[in-house]
Order: C-alpha cells, then structure tokens, then sequence
C-alpha cells in the first residue's frame, strides 16, 4: 500500500477542542494504527495512553471489527430507522441491553456521547409529561461536569470555557450540584476518596429551593473524565440515588467514558452497584471505529413513554437519520462479542492494582500535587505554573508524544485511560516515560 502525501496545507480544517494557530505552527499527525500502537506520520510508533479519546478500548484496527464493518458495506450500506428497520439494529440493541444493569435494557441509538445527552434529557422530560408530570421539567448537572456539546449538555455541564459563549442561550432551567474535587481531604487517594459523600445532600438544598415537583433529573458522570478524572467519594453515589428516588427525579449517569470495560464492569453502575434510571453511552460501544452512541432507558421509562401515545402516533419525536447505521450497528455487535470473547472488561479489573501502583509511583515526580485513579483510569493533576495555568501539563503532554507516548491533558492535569489489552511492561512505560519527561518540564 502507498501511503498519501503528507498534507502541507491544514488550513482548511477548523479544529475540535483545539488551539488551531499553535497546533498548526507545529502539527502532531496520525497515520495509521495497530493494538496499543499509533504511528505518526514522521514514522514514530506512539504508545496509546488514553485510547485515542478515551474510546478504543479494544486496542487498534482490531480485525473482527473491521471485517464487520466492511460486510456491512457492501451488503447494507445504509437504512432508515425511521417507521423502518434493519435486523442488525435490534441485534445491536439486545446485545448493548445485556451489559446494563437489569432493567435499563430499552436501547435509543445516536452518533455520539452530546447526543445521547440531549436524548436521555429529552426522554425524561417526556417522561414525566406521559405520566402526568409534565411541570417537572428543571434539570440538574453539577460543576466541573462534561456532557458533551449540545445545548442541553452545556446546560446541565459545568465547565465554564464551554459555557461562557453561548451564556444567554442556554436551557432556562438548570441548577448544578457541587463538584466534589478536594485536595485538602483527598490528596492522593487510591481508588475512591473517603472524604465527601454529604456532598450529595447538596441535592436535598435544590430540592428545597425548586420544590421536587419541578424538578425532572439529575445528570452525572459516575467518574468525571473530561474535566480531569474526579472520582466519586465512597458512598457519594448511594446516596444521590437515595434522594433522587425520595423525590421522584430521575437519575441519569453519563456513562460515555466509563461505559465498556473502563472501570473493570460493563459498566460504572455495575461497578459501584448503583443503578440509575437513563444511561448514557457512546466511545467504546463499537470501539470507536463508526460514530455511534446510545441512551439505554430503564423498562419503566420506555413504557410509560411508548404507551402514552394513541395507538399509531409516533410516541418520541426524536431520533437521528443514522441512528443505528448499519455499519456502526454491525461494529457494535463485533466489538461487543469481542470485549466478551477477550474477557476484556476482566483484564481491566485484573491491571487495575498495577495500573494504581504505576500512577501513584510518581507522587513525588516533579510539579505533582494530587494522583488518582480508579479502574483503568488516572488523573496526575500538576502545579500550576504562575499566569499560566495549563502551561506545564500542555509541555508535558507534547514531550510525551516527542517520546513516544500519547496522554491527555485538562488545565493541569494529565489523564490516562489506556485501550484495555495494555500490558503490564506498556504500563511501565507509559508512566516512566512521564516521570522522565515530568523533571525536565519547567
Ligand atoms: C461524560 C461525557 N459525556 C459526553 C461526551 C461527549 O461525547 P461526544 O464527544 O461523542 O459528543 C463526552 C466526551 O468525552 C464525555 O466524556
């Protein structure tokens, strides 16, 4: 195979989430994939710390998947789900049902994790229409939450960049819980944290000022990844669920990054032995090979919504022209058999000690202040360098890829969420490397 020229104009590509004038004054490219391995287009083999975005969980250019997809094409390239069907969209669907926990197994598919967050907020809005409760329609998110791009996601997400532009245009009614990132009590902390369950009665504050009655849902990533691994206080959880069932909100855990093997279980629910009402999915669903992502809703919400509608009306007016696709809806079966066939999800649970013990290891590296991690999950949050918040963890992150290895980076702190089959010598490398590369940042 002949590789393609090297691109020398990148002008035309406006890029996602990125810095485009400093990224294109000196561009990091991708050319290929295999396993745990990225290949750069200067021809470096790059260790994959965080599974491309969190999502390749089953490592690179797995063959079973590809193979699927492209059967798929060539059989049935595209077809609407809309007053339509296509077998492999039900299939999908029931193979996805069988890793949540029980009851959440009425499956909506959309192309990504924003979508499956409008959608599930949709879904418990309509809700509590069909059953009579149309006035709850007050949704809550909670500080340093990550849901995505949409309108809703913005709304209910508390991340401030995100948010700052599109202030006047976001969903009127939302209120946010409290973050429960704290160093002081929390400093490196293996697994969860003991400190800061009572933060979930925050909930009860909200619930005082709003009145349950107005209220639909409360939206939470069970571990927040995107704003720099914050993982849950023991009993945290629990408890949120507690009061959500007191007051008949609904609780939806956005399980875009912990869906799929990430914590050692199908899925962050399982893992915490928490079962919320919606969940939503997207990344590691197919592997990340075809954009896909999917709300899975619990038999009661789904009931209530479908037989609230005369008979013949559509029930939700909401959906995607490739909700579905077959192509994504064939890599999900593949990549679902294949996570079962490698015990995937196992192999995480069983790395996870030495995943802890690599992470931890540099706690007394350069810059560090805060290590912690959960499942196949870790967060080394750094010293901010003075007026330059950010600086330091964005030098780390660019000698890292110089030597080989890809991590991410948000604000401060670097993430790691390597594709499941890592090993234990590939563990070792990737946190020596940024050890070595962590003395020689400034
Ligand atoms: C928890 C969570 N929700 C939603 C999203 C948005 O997913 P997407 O980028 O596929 O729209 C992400 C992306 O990282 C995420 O981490």
């Amino acid at each position: 195979m002949t590789s393609r020229p090297v691109i020398d104009d990148l002008s035309s590509f406006w890029m996602p989430f990125t810095a485009n004038r400093q990224f294109k004054a000196a561009p990091r490219l991708l050319e290929s994939a295999k396993g745990m391995y990225y290949r750069s287009t200067d021809g470096r083999e790059i260790l994959d710390g965080c599974a491309g975005l969190w999502c390749v969980n089953a490592g690179h250019g797995r063959d079973e998947i590809v193979a699927a997809i492209t059967q798929q094409l060539s059989t049935l390239d595209f077809a609407p789900t809309f007053q339509m069907g296509h077998p492999l969209a039900f299939e999908a669907a029931k193979k996805v049902a069988e890793l949540m926990p029980e009851g959440l197994d009425r499956i909506f598919f959309t192309n990504s994790g924003s979508e499956s967050v409008d959608t599930a907020l949709k879904i418990a809005l309509a809700y509590h229409r069909a059953r009579g409760e149309g006035q709850r329609t007050r949704l809550i998110g909670r500080e340093r939450g990550y849901h995505g791009v949409g309108f809703g996601g913005i709304s209910v997400g508390g991340i401030a960049p995100n948010r700052k532009t599109f202030s006047g245009a976001l969903l009127p009614a939302v209120d946010h819980l409290p973050h429960t990132h704290n160093l002081e009590h929390n400093a490196f902390s293996k697994g969860q944290p003991a400190w800061g369950a009572h933060l979930a009665e925050e909930l009860e504050r909200i619930v005082a000022l709003h009145d349950a009655s107005t209220i639909a849902a409360v939206i939470v990533e069970p571990v927040a990844g995107s704003t720099g691994v914050l993982v849950p206080p023991q009993g945290y959880l629990q408890k949120l669920r507690e009061i959500c069932t007191k007051h008949g909100i609904l609780l939806i855990f956005d399980e875009v990054i912990t869906g799929f093997g990430r914590l050692g279980k199908a899925t962050a629910s399982e893992h915490f032995g928490v079962t919320p009402d919606l969940i939503t999915l997207a990344k590691a669903i197919n592997n990340a090979s075809i954009p896909m992502g999917a709300v899975a809703a619990s038999r009661t919400i789904h009931d209530t919504v479908v037989g609230s509608g005369a008979p013949g009306a559509i029930e939700l007016f909401h959906g995607y022209t490739y909700s579905a696709h077959p192509a994504a809806a064939a890599a999900a079966i593949a990549t679902l058999d294949l996570y079962r066939r490698d015990q995937l999800f196992e192999r995480a649970a069983s790395l996870a000690p030495t995943f802890e013990a690599a992470a931890h290891g540099l706690r007394d590296a350069k810059h560090v202040k805060d290590v912690r991690n959960l499942g196949l999950v870790a967060g080394i949050e750094l010293e901010s360098r003075d007026g330059a918040p950010g600086a330091r963890a964005y030098e780390a992150f660019v000698k890292c890829f110089e030597a080989g290895v890809l991590i991410r980076f948000t604000g401060d702190i670097l993430a790691f969420s390597p594709p499941l089959i890592i090993d234990e010598e590939q563990i070792a490398r990737l946190f020596r490397t940024v050890g070595e590369v962590l003395a020689t940042v400034q």
